[in-house]
């Protein structure tokens, strides 16, 4: 399911940085920051430890806490809900929408209620979530944290003519680089975006203990640092974020192209005015398990996404809602299987896939 990119530029840009003897706290990773901001059009990126801490993080910025509800979608990687428990906060389940998996607005603006502080908006298998959110967010005054764990990469064109990276869709970004994303940094890796003024220098600090640059705790953070040699690696990794996007949406428009006639199989779709960054590529089957076990035996690796929504998951046994059924997550949860459509897929290798997804009835 996937295959993360090692070569050359990247052995010899770790392999300087430990030479270096700089290893935390150096050039690398404000340069990586720095780089990253600039790609996704932010006003600052902090490279740290993962992307859950740096959801923990951006709900602490933002200032969240017991008493504060957090809505958040339940069709998602649990640590998107996760966070909002671990500041002491009630996350609040919302369905997501039928076709493109990200929350759906009504739904949304149904769950407010004078608690509601923040709203984390995932980018779902790397589809950008709907940018309404952006507004309704704003005219309600809440913080929008933006999950794109699973989103290097992908834009949105906003109804006033922007076009908006993941990263700077949102008050604070959340960036994971585990080994299967769209990039890596040779480890666990994460990223804080912000477009808010701000949430600047908290970013900052809360990586860092939450002292300040003179050294003073003014707030409570952490060591959330990432190493200088993750942050070399990630320089040389984003790079070729920018063509390695470009084939994984290739492979996806194949995969579609020859599922349009399949009997079964539903292609997903992409949301109009926006540029997928397909971090998995979703078929739509009434029988997940079986379309597994057919790809199985023919040896091509294949994955349910997600099979228990995170509200029904065990850490949620006392959660209010986790009896409650959301018709949309139920339905994604039994549906949805991925097949490998990472930048380096080859060309017998999307044959292979294509023969095996034919043959399947
Ligand atoms: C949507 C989403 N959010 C958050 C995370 C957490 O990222 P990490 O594994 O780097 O902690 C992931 C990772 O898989 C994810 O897919």
């Amino acid at each position: 399911m996937a295959r993360p990119s090692w070569d050359e530029a990247m052995r010899s840009s770790a392999m300087a940085t430990l030479d270096s003897k700089q290893w935390v706290k150096g050039a690398q990773g404000k340069a990586f920051g720095k780089a990253f901001a600039e790609h996704c059009g932010a006003l600052s990126a902090t490279p740290c430890q993962n992307g859950s801490s740096a959801l923990w993080a951006a709900l602490r910025i933002a200032n969240i806490g017991p008493g504060d509800e957090v809505i958040v979608p339940s069709f998602t990687f649990i640590s998107s809900t996760t966070c909002a428990l671990l500041v002491g906060a009630t996350p609040v389940f919302v369905d997501i929408e039928p076709d493109y998996y990200c929350l759906d607005l009504n739904e949304v603006k149904a769950a407010i209620t004078p608690k509601t502080k923040a709203v984390i908006g995932v980018h779902l298998f790397g589809q950008p979530y709907d940018q309404g959110l952006v507004t309704l967010c704003k005219n309600h005054n809440l913080v929008l944290i933006e999950d794109a764990a699973q989103a290097h990469g992908a834009e949105q064109k906003f109804s006033d003519g922007t076009i908006r990276k993941a990263g700077a869709m949102g008050d604070i970004g959340c960036f994971s680089f585990f080994p299967s994303k769209n990039m890596a940094v040779g480890g666990e890796g994460g990223m804080l975006t912000t477009t808010h003024p701000d949430y600047q220098d908290k970013i900052v600090g809360i990586t860092n203990h939450g002292r300040s640059p003179d050294l003073e705790a003014i707030q409570l953070g952490s060591n959330l640092r990432m190493s200088e040699v993750s942050a070399s690696i990630g320089l040389v990794q984003l790079s070729n974020l920018d063509d390695w996007v470009e084939l994984r949406r290739q492979n996806a428009a194949f995969f579609t192209q020859e599922l349009a006639d399949h009997p079964t199989l539903q292609a997903p779709t992409v949301r109009p005015h926006s540029t997928h960054a397909w971090h998995q590529y979703c078929i739509r089957t009434e029988h997940p398990d079986a379309l597994v076990a057919h790809l199985d035996e023919l040896g091509i690796d294949a994955r349910r996404y997600y099979t228990t929504p995170c509200h029904q998951q065990s850490i949620y046994k006392n959660h209010a809602q986790f009896t409650q059924r959301l018709e949309n997550t139920h339905t994604a949860s039994n549906s949805l299987v991925a097949i490998p459509v990472m930048h380096e897929l080859l060309d017998d290798e999307k044959q292979r896939i294509v023969a095996a997804l034919r043959s399947y009835c």
